[in-house]
């Protein structure tokens, strides 16, 4: 046995998780966009919003993690990511995002400090790894905040504003329940009006996340969206750069991948970064030597096939149950 043979360590796979900036591939083109014409411009003061769109598993909080890491470091535009799995009515948003901005400046002292002090009232018990949050509280406010979203945001970079931040990069994802309803369309393009029409607007950078269906869904709910959102699609990743993800992935761990395995592999992903990461994981755990042969990819694919089968089938199942 070789390197790596016998116990594993972390694997650098992701399936089912967005991917760790370092592991991060491809997507210049949109990266280079989004920088540009939306953060660089929410730094001079004029607020952006984008839509990244893009099919189920295609990458987009992959890409919106990753750009939200960058206009940080570039811009000092502070991230708030928002998932707004569940949400169903903008109360539900607006406590998502007040959560999502209470955990926002969890990597940088200066900030937390600041945000935890302001909304203390939303903080429950603190312990040793954080601080878990106050529902109750949480619900009361929801209302006024919901209603009152671009004075909250104000008040965040305000607030925030003597750590040295530009603006407020914040990224709504998972919104798939919530664009079901009508009020989402008309209070998203009430939040961009409304902020376009402040005397300063608020630099902010807004970003949906979505299958076009999504999209659609709020135009038709809202004719104007069509209009407010520069959209920019997340196609599937080329051959060579999965091929870069596959080599750097496995070299992060110090196991070896022959040519063949990795052509194969490659193929197999078609360009699909959920399943690239699958059939990756498979291959770590079946390697044995701390060297990916043909034989550990070619086995890799069909495990990896048969976990997306299994996938697909228990999305079928959650989808029928949620028309009903
Ligand atoms: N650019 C990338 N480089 C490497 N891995 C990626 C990249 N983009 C996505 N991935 C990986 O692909 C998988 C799907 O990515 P992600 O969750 O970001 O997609 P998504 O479009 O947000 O999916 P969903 O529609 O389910 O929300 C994850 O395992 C993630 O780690
Ligand atoms: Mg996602």
């Amino acid at each position: 046995m070789g390197i790596g043979g016998g116990t594993k360590g972390k694997s650098p796979f992701y399936p089912g998780q967005p991917v760790p900036i370092e592991l991060f591939v491809g997507r210049s083109t949109q990266v280079e966009r989004i920088m540009t014409r939306g953060a660089g411009q929410v730094t001079e003061g004029k607020p952006v919003a984008v839509f990244i769109q893009g099919e189920y598993g295609i990458g987009k909080s992959s890409i919106t993690g990753y750009l939200q890491a960058l206009a940080e470091k570039q811009y000092q535009l502070h991230p708030i990511y928002t998932p707004l799995g569940g949400a169903e009515m903008i109360e539900d948003l607006a406590q998502k995002v007040l959560e999502a901005t209470l955990r926002s400046g969890a990597l940088i002292p200066q900030r937390a400090e600041k945000l935890t002090h302001w909304l203390a009232k939303y903080i429950g018990e603190q312990s040793l790894f954080g601080f878990t949050i106050r529902a109750d509280a949480l619900q009361q406010d929801a209302p006024s905040i919901a209603s009152g979203m671009l004075p909250f945001l104000n008040e965040v970079y305000a607030r925030l504003r003597d750590t040295g931040i530009t603006g407020i990069f914040l990224a709504l994802d998972e919104i798939n329940g919530i664009t079901r309803n009508p009020k989402f369309a008309h209070f998203i393009k009430g939040l961009v009006d409304a902020n376009a029409l402040a005397n300063p607007p608020l630099p902010l950078l807004l970003v949906l996340c979505g299958v076009q269906d999504r999209r659609r869904e709020m135009i038709e709910h809202h004719e104007p969206i069509e209009r407010i959102f520069d959209v920019v699609e997340i196609d599937p990743l080329r051959p060579n750069e999965v091929s870069d993800f596959f080599n750097r992935a496995f070299s992060s761990v110090n196991l070896r991948i022959e040519d063949d395995a990795l052509k194969s592999m490659v193929h197999y992903s078609a360009g699909f970064p959920k399943i690239m990461h699958l059939v990756g994981d498979a291959a770590y755990w079946r390697d044995m030597d701390g060297v990916v042969d043909y034989q550990d990819a070619i086995d890799a694919v069909y495990m990896a096939a048969d976990e997306v089968g299994k996938k697909f089938v228990d999305q079928q199942v959650f989808t029928n149950q949620y028309i009903v």
